[in-house]
């Protein structure tokens, strides 16, 4: 696996794929690597003649008082489980490589962009859009890997290259869980030991809200059963927990046949999110 650097470097080394029309994925992920980047990385290198990881911690994504100093980086450690995954190239720009300007301008991302997780990260989507969309041309893949843990955003950068007509497939991959069931995030290690034994919960409290509405058919009473076992169960404080249709993330109404139950629960200063989609 070679690390690269810079956009040039990594532009000349795909030339020669692209010339030959190998399949390219790439794989963008913020780093601090776990067994959901792992499963990503893994899934593009089955069906890939070249793997492309991109471990950038986007600053444009974060809101001025969320965790941009704080979020966890280990460089060497992501080298380490990306080689082991089968990525080609791991693509770990400095901020002035990707952002060498203030350039003036910016991604609006659409209404589907302002609920759910946007709602209290107003700026957030407007981030991951442009820096998705920076990685997309400097790449040029013909594949692109997300996962299922982030269902909102990767709805959005569908949308988004549905609405710009970016010549490429995205694809996604299930969420990764430990064995208690909480998602793997690489911002767990952040909670405390009490904090940790609590957040399998928010996946227990979305598995019985889903089997409330399968049985009722009643959104209110599904999600309220959920809240309540978050807060009798738990530290953590509820953000927002939603049953939305996917992936156009509307009000749902009778004829809705894909759901998307998700929800952000607050550990401390630490943001947990976690869905399901049924
Ligand atoms: P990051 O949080 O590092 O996640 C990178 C990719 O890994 C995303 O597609 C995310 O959905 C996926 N992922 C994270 N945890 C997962 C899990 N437990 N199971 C399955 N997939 C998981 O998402 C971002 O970075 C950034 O917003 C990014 C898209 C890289 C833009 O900066």
């Amino acid at each position: 696996m070679k690390v690269v650097t810079t956009i040039d470097e990594l532009q000349q080394e795909l030339e020669k794929y692209r010339t030959a029309k190998k399949k390219i994925a790439l794989v963008p992920t913020m780093g601090y690597l776990h067994d959901g980047h792992l499963t990503l990385a893994k899934t593009a290198r089955k069906d890939n003649d070249i793997v492309v990881m991109s471990d950038f911690v986007n600053p444009t994504q974060f809101g001025p008082n969320e965790d941009y100093e704080s979020y966890p980086r280990d460089l060497k450690h992501d080298e380490k489980i990306a080689t082991e995954a089968g990525v080609d190239y791991l693509f770990v720009p400095s901020v002035e490589e990707m952002y060498p300007t203030d350039g003036g301008i910016r991604f609006e991302a659409g209404p589907a962009s302002k609920i759910l997780c946007g709602a209290s990260r107003p700026i957030h989507f407007n981030g991951v859009l442009q820096v998705v969309s920076k990685l997309f041309h400097i790449v040029q893949p013909t594949h692109a890997y997300f996962g299922q843990k982030d269902a909102q955003q990767l709805a959005l950068i569908k949308m988004m290259v549905r609405d710009f007509n970016f010549p490429l497939t995205i694809c996604s991959v299930p969420i990764v869980r430990e064995e208690d069931g909480l998602a793997k995030s690489s911002r767990n290690v952040f909670l405390t030991a009490e904090e940790r034994k609590q957040a399998p919960t928010i996946q227990k409290a979305l598995q019985q809200a889903q089997k409330e509405f399968l049985q009722s058919h009643d959104k209110d009473k599904a999600i309220q059963i959920a809240k309540t076992m978050i807060e009798s169960e738990t530290s953590g404080k509820i953000d927002y927990l939603e049953l939305r249709s996917y992936p156009d993330l509307q009000e749902i109404h009778p004829e809705t046949r894909h759901f998307l139950l998700a929800t952000a629960v607050y550990f401390s200063n630490v943001r947990l999110i976690d869905n399901i989609l049924f």
